[in-house]
This record gives C-alpha cells, sequence and structure tokens, in this order.
C-alpha cells in the first residue's frame, strides 16, 4: 500500500469528523509496532520522530546535543525502514517530522525520504514565522511531501518545546497563516499541553478550533487542525509505575473533550508522553517479575537511578547501536524489544479506536 503523505490522511479525517493518531518514536521497533498496530485496525498510520528522536535513530545517545549529520542518519535509517515495511504492508503509511526547527532539518528529512514535515515557527515573532513556513512550503510542495505548520505557543515540559505560559492561536491570524505560507495543516494552542504534567483542571478552548474551521470554509481553505500534547496520561498507568517504585505524577487531556474536539474539526492528535509511560511500566514489571534479571543490568540501573523520570532514551542508552539498526540482540534486548511494542500497541489501539480512525484505510486514496 502507498507510502502517502498526511494531507490525504488528514483530509479524510476532517471530511469525515474523526481523527488520526499521529505517534512518536525513537526506535525502529517502535514504527513498527504502530504499523502492526494500524493494521489490525485496517486503518492508516502516522508515525512521527521530533529532532531529538532523530539524533538517538542516528546514535546520539545525549539526543539533545545531536548534530545535523547524527539527525541525517536518523533520518535516512527511518526511512529506509518505514518505506521497506511500507511496501509489504496493506494500510496507508506516512512518516512526519515532529516540531522541525529550521528550514535545514527539514530539508534533510525530505531529502531522507519522510513524506511530512512540521516546521514549528511558534517561537519566533508572526512574519518570521509566516517566512520561515512559506519558504519550507516551497521546497516540500515541489517533493509532494505536505507540511504543518504552528501557531501559538502551548506550555509545557518537554525538552526544545519549553515554553512558560500557553498564548491561544487567533482563529482570524490562523486564516492569514495559511493564506500566507500555503500549509497544509495547523498546529493550534487551545488549552492542550506538552508532557505529563498537563494540570489537573483541563479546560481545552473548543471555540477555537469552532472559529478557526468556520474561518477555513468561508475562505475556502483546504487544512487541516492539528493538536499538539494530547497525551492522555492514563492514570492506570501512572498508578502501575509507582506501585512498581515509580514516582511519576501527572495528568493528561480528559478523553471526552478530545472527544468533542475531534468532531469540531482537530484532524490529527500527536501522542508521545502515554508512549514513554507504557514503555517504562513495561520495563519495570518486567525487572520485577524475576529480580535476578535486575543483577548486572546497565537498563535496570538507568531506570532505577530517575524514579520521577519515564524517557526511556535515557534508561535505554546502553543499547541504543542495537536498537538503531535492527542488529546484535542479546538475551536481554530479546525481552525488551517486544515490551516496547506491546506499549507502543496499547497507546495506538486505544487512540485509534477512541479517535474514530478504525477502519479508514480502503477508503484513503
Ligand atoms: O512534542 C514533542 C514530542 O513530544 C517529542 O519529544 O522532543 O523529546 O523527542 P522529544
Ligand atoms: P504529549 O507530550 O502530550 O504526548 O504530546 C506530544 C506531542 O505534541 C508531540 O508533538
Ligand atoms: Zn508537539
Amino acid at each position: 500500500m502507498p507510502y502517502i503523505s498526511s494531507k490525504q490522511i488528514l483530509t479524510y479525517a476532517r471530511d469525515h469528523k474523526i481523527a488520526h493518531g499521529a505517534f512518536n518514536v525513537n526506535a525502529l521497533c517502535q514504527a513498527k509496532a504502530i504499523i502492526e498496530a494500524c493494521e489490525e485496525l485496517r486503518c492508516a498510520a502516522i508515525i512521527q520522530v521530533a529532532e531529538p528522536g532523530l539524533a538517538y535513530i542516528g546514535g546520539r545517545a545525549d539526543f539533545l546535543n545531536g548534530t545535523m549529520e547524527e539527525k541525517k542518519l536518523g533520518a535516512k535509517r527511518i526511512a529506509k525502514y518505514v518505506k521497506a515495511l511500507a511496501e509489504k504492508s496493506p494500510i496507508p503509511i506516512c512518516l512526519h517530522l515532529d516540531h522541525g526547527r529550521s528550514f535545514e532539518s527539514c530539508k534533510a528529512v525530505i531529502d531522507a525520504g519522510f513524506n511530512s514535515v512540521m516546521i514549528d515557527g511558534s517561537a519566533l515573532p508572526y512574519e518570521e514565522n509566516v517566512k520561515l513556513t512559506a519558504k519550507v512550503v516551497k521546497y516540500a510542495h515541489k517533493r509532494g511531501v505536505q507540511v504543518e505548520g504552528e501557531l501559538g505557543v502551548l506550555a509545557g515540559v518537554e525538552d526544545h518545546v519549553f515554553a512558560a505560559s500557553s498564548t491561544y492561536t487567533n482563529p482570524m491570524t490562523a486564516i492569514d497563516f495559511f493564506k500566507r505560507t500555503g500549509v497544509d495543516s495547523l498546529a493550534i494552542s487551545y488549552g492542550t499541553k506538552h508532557g505529563a504534567v498537563k494540570g489537573d483542571n483541563v479546560k481545552l478552548r473548543k471555540e477555537i478550533v469552532i472559529a478557526t474551521m468556520e474561518n477555513m470554509l468561508h475562505e475556502n481553505i483546504d487544512g487541516a487542525i492539528v493538536s499538539h500534547g494530547s497525551s492522555l496520561v492514563p492514570q492506570y498507568i501512572v498508578n502501575e509505575i509507582n506501585a512498581l517504585g515509580g514516582q511519576v505524577k501527572g495528568h493528561g487531556i480528559p478523553l471526552e473533550q478530545l472527544k468533542e474536539v475531534i468532531p469540531a474539526g482537530v484532524s490529527k492528535i500527536n501522542m508521545d508522553t502515554d508512549i514513554r509511560l507504557a514503555t517504562t511500566r513495561n520495563l519495570l514489571e518486567y525487572y520485577e517479575a524475576d529480580k535476578s534479571r535486575q543483577e548486572g543490568s546497565k537498563v535496570y540501573k538507568l531506570l532505577k537511578e530517575k524514579p520521577d523520570s519515564f524517557e526511556y532514551r535515557y534508561y535505554l542508552k546502553e543499547y541504543i547501536n542495537e536498537l538503531e539498526t535492527n542488529k546484535g540482540f542479546n538475551d536481554e534486548l530479546k525481552a525488551i524489544v517486544p515490551l516496547m511494542e506491546k506499549a507502543v500497541k496499547e497507546i495506538v489501539l486505544t487512540a485509534s479506536v477512541e479517535f474514530g480512525s478504525v477502519g479508514d484505510a480502503p477508503y484513503i486514496k
């Protein structure tokens, strides 16, 4: 089935008032798990990687300090891997750059074979955001690649996407942005937040979604709206982690609220934190189930070092080369990889059922 850009997937979602989950990965096996879960549900798959993730896949353990060369290697590795899986898969599959920071990074992943990119100029002054986004659109569209932009600032605690407070997107400005940049989709700020700590009183501003969609209809803009920072932070997973010795705190976006904004016009919903949480729970369970597994394990040592963290890229760093080349698995890794895959599937299956994308693969042309 086709390796396709997200345009068709998001247009279908928008027109049928459903949404597609878009899931962040940092290892090849996780991309495979997304595809397998979506194949089970006969829906399209959106796999995404942020820049730190590209560096990690490129072999950089301290992924926040990755060079462009490492990111390029990561992009080539995952694009080659996903394309090969897409050739044999019955569902449409899209590989997207999440939170691209510069024209150079967008160009690098497009050249490596990604078929969808985000350029996140949301921290820039408006006119600079327009200019940068339009430049990426020009390069991407010539190559059949779709572009997601961002307007407004989300509060959050994750890596480079940190911001002290939310500044909601102005729906009027969103229209100007679509017109002047030519973006295919737009990430808006309307009350979501990156990371596990979104507060226990989240109130999504559905009105912003409605107003943006209404304006788009009036102005004949063929675009889609994207929701970042949308993990549910399932409390059962948080509780399981903490029962296994973790000290994780967090509240996600209430599912009922997400389900209200989908028919209002949200077509893509980004989830990363939930995969990190489920992975951490699975690994803690594995080492707890048989204490002999703990002895001499570098993964276990790192996992226990930071009980309030659920950053699997940190505690799996000893195996970065094996994970990112899919070679040389020892017995510990042979046990860990299926647990990483299961974690991804738990989140992808839940989201796809809840967001309504089940069964849409044959209809996406
Ligand atoms: O929104 C950002 C994603 O959660 C990616 O996270 O920057 O830690 O790879 P990362
Ligand atoms: P979460 O931190 O809520 O999973 O958001 C992920 C995201 O927006 C990736 O771009
Ligand atoms: Zn995001």
